[in-house]
C-alpha cells in the first residue's frame, strides 16, 4: 500500500524541504520507491533546460523514481514573491484542479512513498478564494507539519493543527526543527508542542552546520509516520 502525505509548515523557511529531502533519503534507506511533488513554486532560475526551482530540485534528488523536472514542479515562477501574485504577474490562473490533475499524475506513479511539499504555510492563496490547502483535501492527503521551533511557533503549530482538522485532514505527524538553537526554555516548548499536537512527533532536528538529506534523516523516525 503506496504512502503519501502533504509537506506543509508552521511559515515560510521553517524546514520543509529540508524534512521532505530527508524523509525521502530515510524511506530509501528503507528500501521503498520514492517519488514527490512541488507543485507551485515561486523563486527560480532559468536555465537552459528551463525554469528551476531549489526546492523541486532537491525533492527530485531523493526520487527513486525517474520523474521529469516538469512533473515534480508543473508551475514555477522566477520571483520569490507569493505564488498567487508570481502567477498573477505571469498571466497564469493558479487552480485547484490543475494542480490536482499534475500531482495525481505523479501519485498515480505508485511510489512506495510520496511526499507533496507545499508553499510557505497552510492558508497560502491560490487564486479567488482557492488556497493551497485544498489540494491537500481534494487529494485526501495526511498532512506532516514541519515546526520551526522559535519562540511563537507554538501559536502557529496549533493554529495550523486546527485548520488541518477542521478541513477534514488527519495531522499524520510532526516534527521539530529547531531552526532557532537560542530558543529560549527549549524542552519546555517541545513537550507543550508535543501535549497540544494530536500525531507522533517524527524527530527533533537540531540546526546542523550541514543540513544535508542523509545527516538530518538520523533525527527523523519514518517507522513513526508509517505506523500511525
Ligand atoms: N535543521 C537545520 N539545520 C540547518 N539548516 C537548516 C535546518 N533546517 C532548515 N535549514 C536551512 O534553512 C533554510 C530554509 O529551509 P527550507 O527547508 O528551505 O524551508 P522551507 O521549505 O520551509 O521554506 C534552508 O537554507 C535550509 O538549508
Ligand atoms: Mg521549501
Amino acid at each position: 500500500m503506496p504512502h503519501a502525505y502533504f509537506v506543509t509548515g508552521t511559515d515560510t523557511e521553517v524546514g520543509k524541504t529540508t524534512i521532505a529531502a530527508a524523509l525521502l533519503h530515510a524511506a530509501r534507506r528503507a528500501g521503498l520507491s520514492t517519488a514527490a511533488a512541488k507543485p507551485v513554486a515561486s523563486g527560480c532560475i532559468l536555465t537552459s533546460e528551463g525554469v528551476r526551482n531549489d526546492d523541486a530540485l532537491a525533492l527530485l534528488g531523493q526520487c527513486s523514481l525517474a520523474l521529469r523536472y516538469e512533473e515534480v514542479n508543473p508551475l514555477a515562477f522566477a520571483p520569490a514573491i507569493a505564488p498567487h501574485l508570481a502567477a498573477r504577474e505571469a498571466g497564469v490562473v493558479l487552480d485547484v484542479a490543475c494542480l490536482q490533475a499534475a500531482v495525481g499524475a505523479v501519485l498515480a506513479r505508485r511510489a512506495d512513498f510520496t511526499l507533496v511539499e507545499g508553499a510557505g504555510g497552510w492558508r497560502v492563496p491560490l487564486s479567488g478564494q482557492q488556497t493551497l490547502s485544498d489540494l491537500p483535501v481534494a487529494l485526501d492527503l495526511p498532512v506532516i507539519l514541519v515546526v520551526g521551533v522559535r519562540l511563537g511557533c507554538i501559536n502557529h503549530a496549533v493554529l495550523t493543527a486546527e485548520a488541518i482538522a477542521r478541513d477534514g485532514l488527519r495531522l499524520a505527524g510532526w516534527v521539530a526543527n529547531v531552526v532557532d538553537p537560542q530558543t529560549s526554555r527549549l524542552d519546555d516548548n517541545l513537550a507543550t508542542l508535543a501535549e497540544r499536537l494530536a500525531a507522533p512527533c517524527l524527530g527533533r532536528v537540531p540546526r546542523l552546520a550541514q543540513a544535508t538529506p542523509a545527516l538530518v534523516a538520523d533525527y527523523l523516525d519514518l517507522n513513526a509516520l508509517l505506523a500511525s
